[in-house]
C-alpha cells in the first residue's frame, strides 16, 4: 500500500537548504508532486478515462532542471508560488505610510511577480505534513524586511492538500511586523493532454462580467471593461480561441461576479481527454494567461513547450492594486492575518 504522502531529497540548493519533492496521493489514483523549491507543483497526475494517468500541468523532469541556465533564461514561473506581489506593479513604484518604495523593474519598466528573486526561487521550509484525513503539507518562507525592497519581515505559509474529491487545495497565510503589501498567487500552467499540443480548443468559462484595462505594458489602469460582446466574454462556456487574437492569446485579469469559494470562478474542459477542472477561490480576480511568452522550452519527457502549450488561472487581488485606490486592499498591517484559498477540482466530463 503506497503511503498518502512520501518524499525524496533532490539536492542541496547552492544558496542553502535541501530541496525535496513530495508526492501526495489519494485513493482515487490521483497524485500531486510538490517541491519546497518555489513551492512548485511539478506534476498533477489524474486517472482519466480507461485509467490512463494524464499529467495535467507543465513542468520539468527533475527539480535540478528548475535551476538550469536554459530554464532561468526562459523563466516562465512554471508551477511556482508567486510573491510578494502577483503580476505587475506599474513602474515598480508604490507609496506606503508616507514613504516611496522603488521595486525592481524586471519586466520592461515594471515590476513583475515579486521581482528578481521572488518566492518562486526560494527554498521554503517544510513546517509540517500529515495524512489525516487527507495528505497535506505546509511550507513556509520568511521574506526578510527589505527583500526585493518590500518593507517588513513577511512570514508566509502555503498549505497544500489533496482530498478524495480529486481536489487539490492550497491556502496562503501571511503575517508581517511592519506595514507592507501582499498579493500572492500560484502559477500552474494547465494542459490536459499530458503537456502536448495547444490549449486553444479547450472550453472555458470564467464567471466575470468585466476585465481590468491594461496599458501597453500590461499594467492595470484602474478602469474596468465590461466583457459583454467582446473577445473576453467567457460567461458561457466556449472555446478558448473562439474570438481570440491569434498573436497574443489572453493575458488579462478577470473580475469575478461571485464572491468566495462556493461557486466556481472558472471551469476548463478538454473534450478529447474528457478532463474538467473547476476553480474555486476566495480571491476577487482570476488572471487568465495563455502562455504567449512561453518557450521554446524543453519540458517533461522531452516535450517542447511553446505559446499556448498551457493556460494559467492565477487567483489574486487586482494587479497593481496598491497604486489604484478603487481596487481592493493589498496592504497588510502588523497584527493582521493575510489568508487566501484556492481549489482545483478535477473530474471526468
Ligand atoms: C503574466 C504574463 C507573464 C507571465 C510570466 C503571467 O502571470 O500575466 O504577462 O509573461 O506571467 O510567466
Amino acid at each position: 500500500m503506497l503511503k498518502k504522502i512520501s518524499y525524496i531529497s533532490c539536492f542541496m540548493h547552492p544558496q542553502g537548504g535541501e530541496v525535496f519533492l513530495f508526492t501526495l496521493r489519494n485513493a482515487k489514483g490521483m497524485e500531486v508532486e510538490i517541491s519546497n523549491y518555489g513551492a512548485i507543483i511539478r506534476a498533477i497526475r489524474f486517472p482519466a478515462t480507461g485509467n490512463k494517468s494524464i499529467d495535467l500541468v507543465l513542468g520539468l523532469d527533475t527539480m535540478e532542471d528548475y535551476l538550469s541556465p536554459d530554464y532561468l533564461k526562459a523563466y516562465p514561473y512554471l508551477g511556482a508560488a508567486v510573491g510578494r506581489y502577483g503580476n505587475r506593479i506599474g513602474r515598480g513604484r508604490f507609496h506606503l505610510e508616507g514613504k516611496d518604495y522603488q521595486l525592481a523593474s524586471n519586466n520592461g519598466p515594471d515590476h513583475l511577480h515579486g521581482g528578481i528573486t521572488g518566492f518562486d526561487k526560494k527554498v521554503w521550509t517544510l513546517k509540517d505534513m500529515g495524512e489525516d484525513p487527507h495528505p497535506w503539507l505546509v511550507l513556509s518562507y520568511l521574506s526578510p524586511d527589505g527583500e526585493e525592497n518590500y518593507p517588513g519581515n513577511l512570514h508566509t505559509d502555503i498549505r497544500f492538500e489533496l482530498n478524495e474529491e480529486n481536489e487539490l487545495r492550497y491556502s496562503f497565510n501571511a503575517v508581517t511586523d511592519k506595514t507592507t503589501i501582499v498579493n500572492l498567487t500560484h502559477h500552474s500552467y494547465f494542459n490536459f493532454r499530458d503537456g502536448k499540443g495547444s490549449i486553444r480548443d479547450y472550453n472555458l468559462q470564467i464567471d466575470a462580467d468585466a476585465i481590468l484595462e491594461q496599458d501597453d505594458n500590461f499594467v492595470t489602469t484602474g478602469k474596468l471593461i465590461p466583457v459583454a460582446g467582446t473577445a473576453h466574454d467567457f460567461r458561457q462556456i466556449r472555446r478558448i480561441d473562439a474570438d481570440w487574437n491569434e498573436e497574443t492569446g489572453f493575458d488579462q485579469s478577470f473580475v469575478r461576479r461571485s464572491k468566495g469559494l462556493s461557486q466556481p470562478a472558472a471551469v476548463a474542459e478538454c473534450a478529447d481527454t474528457g478532463i474538467r477542472m473547476e476553480l474555486f477561490t476566495s480571491e476577487p480576480v482570476v488572471h487568465f494567461y495563455t502562455a504567449r511568452w512561453l518557450g521554446p522550452l524543453k519540458g517533461k519527457k522531452g516535450t517542447i513547450y511553446g505559446p499556448y502549450s498551457g493556460f494559467c488561472l492565477e487567483t489574486q487581488v487586482h494587479p497593481n492594486a496598491i497604486n489604484i485606490p478603487s481596487f481592493p486592499n493589498t496592504i497588510l498591517q502588523p497584527g493582521e492575518k493575510y489568508s487566501t484559498q484556492t481549489v482545483y477540482r478535477f473530474s471526468a466530463i
